[in-house]
């Protein structure tokens, strides 16, 4: 407004100036209303199917944030007020979650160390963390469980073990995982275990060992069937996929990664792999990470939805669901920073015209019908108790007992190339 607007505007009789300020203020106010109604009209239908249908997420590393913060000690961090994470109980009400797989991670470099450990602390981190806070979280070990804690208000709380080098080649930890709560296992994380290749080797930055599944690798996944333990294939190579589509009895998932042909990224699903996951049941849930999003380091929620929108094309909106790998990663997108965007999400796939019960199936009827169908091919027939042949073992630190080899002298063939070569060059040197 310049000077003279002013003194124009101040000349008016006062009553004149009153009535017009009414109006405008009556305006502005219809103006506010009717946009907001047409903006939020998706929100307030995407709060009401969450509220109907719990919204399940396949991956949250809040537990590495716990143990990289804290050293796991929950008595020094209140989660009503835990800051810099992604994930804490408000922004996890906000996001309206009612489910979701809390990750039991431990990276590569603990692999043939103490993984097995580590990857109990995170289990026992989970548990803890939902005995703390009882009116929070729910610990849930089944389909029906998961839907009576959502149903009671309560965030229905699982446990995903994120890689094979978890169990160090061993079914017993496995099936002991299970025991304690362990509803998914990712078979690898971004590194080969002596049954099974990551993704790296479909970059060329790892050696394939095992040509997708070993035949140990073909053993486990049929235990996990019959345990009742969801097969991830998250961070697997290609490969390894293919061979796991095709011996599972049970449908598969993958907990957080997106679509291949979006982002040529090695860590994203190729679209003949997501025809077989729909052909068998499973589910992609969509991973959130920039640079899965959009292979660059910034994103927004749109090109998110561009991944949910391109799955249900190839594959189908019962194919889908929701994995965000919130504090597992750096780069988020804008509009989706924290757990508590998962409604504008949700909202943004309305917009786009999915109906309700494609979103419902999203939100978290797929997850659920996954689960049920690892639930049926659950089988009480006594477990294969053939361990991984010795020479397959790899882990040095690893005794023999069991294999018949002295508790000392357990070091696995694997190194008697080395011994050989070392042998073989002091004779050089010294003659
Ligand atoms: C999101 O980013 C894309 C580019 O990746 C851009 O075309 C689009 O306009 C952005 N959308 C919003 C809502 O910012
Ligand atoms: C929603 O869309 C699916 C196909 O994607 C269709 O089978 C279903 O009938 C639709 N439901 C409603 C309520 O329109
Ligand atoms: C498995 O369960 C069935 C029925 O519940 C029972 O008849 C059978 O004996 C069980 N088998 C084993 C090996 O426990
Ligand atoms: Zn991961």
């Amino acid at each position: 407004m310049t000077a003279q607007e002013n003194k124009k505007f101040s000349q008016v009789k006062p009553e004149t100036q009153l009535t017009m300020i009414k109006k405008m203020r009556i305006f502005l106010f219809l103006l506010c209303v009717c946009t907001s109604y047409s903006v939020d009209q998706y929100r307030q239908l995407a709060e009401k199917l969450m509220k109907e249908t719990p919204l399940i997420d396949g991956h949250n590393d809040l537990p590495w944030q716990l143990l990289q913060r804290y050293n796991n000690q929950l008595s020094k961090v209140d989660l009503n007020k835990l800051e810099g994470t992604h994930t804490n109980i408000p922004k996890l009400k906000a996001g309206l979650i009612g489910g979701q797989f809390w990750s039991a991670y431990t990276p590569c470099d603990s692999q043939y160390k103490d993984s097995v450990r580590q990857t109990l602390e995170q289990i026992d981190v989970i548990l803890r963390m939902c005995e703390k806070y009882p009116n929070i979280f729910q610990f849930v070990g089944s389909s029906t469980e998961l839907t009576n804690a959502f149903r009671q208000g309560k965030v229905a709380s699982l446990i995903g073990v994120e890689g094979g080098h978890s169990i160090d080649s061993n079914m017993a930890t496995l099936r002991l995982f299970y025991q304690l709560g362990v509803r998914y296992m990712t078979l690898t994380h971004s590194c080969n275990t002596p049954w099974a290749d990551n993704w790296l080797v479909d970059t060329g930055n790892d050696i394939s060992e095992s040509n997708g599944l070993s035949e140990y690798g073909k053993k486990i996944i049929l235990e996990m069937n019959r345990l009742g333990m969801i097969i991830d294939l998250a961070h697997v190579s290609v490969k390894t996929m293919r061979d796991v589509l095709q011996l599972s009895k049970a449908p598969v998932i993958f907990s957080h990664s997106s679509a291949y042909a979006l982002c040529k990224h090695k860590r994203n699903v190729p679209d003949e792999i997501l025809k077989i996951v729909k052909e068998k049941g499973g589910i992609v849930m969509v991973n959130f990470y920039n640079e899965y999003v959009t292979c660059s380091s910034a994103a927004n929620l749109s090109d998110v939805a561009d991944h949910f929108d391109h799955i249900k094309k190839i594959a189908g909106y019962e194919t889908l669901g929701f994995g965000g790998d919130y504090d597992g990663v750096t780069g988020l997108p804008t509009g989706l920073e924290d757990v508590s965007h998962y409604p504008d999400l949700v909202a943004e796939l309305l917009r786009r015209k999915w109906n309700k019960s494609e979103v419902k199936a999203a939100l978290g009827g797929n997850f659920i019908r996954v689960f049920e169908q690892v639930e049926k091919f659950k089988s009480n027939s006594s477990g294969d108790d053939e361990p991984i042949p010795y020479e397959q073992i790899k882990n040095q630190c690893r005794t023999g007992y069991g294999y018949g080899k002295q508790a000392n002298n357990g070091n696995p063939p694997v190194l008697l190339p080395a011994v050989v070569i070392l042998v073989y060059l002091a004779h050089y040197l010294l003659v």
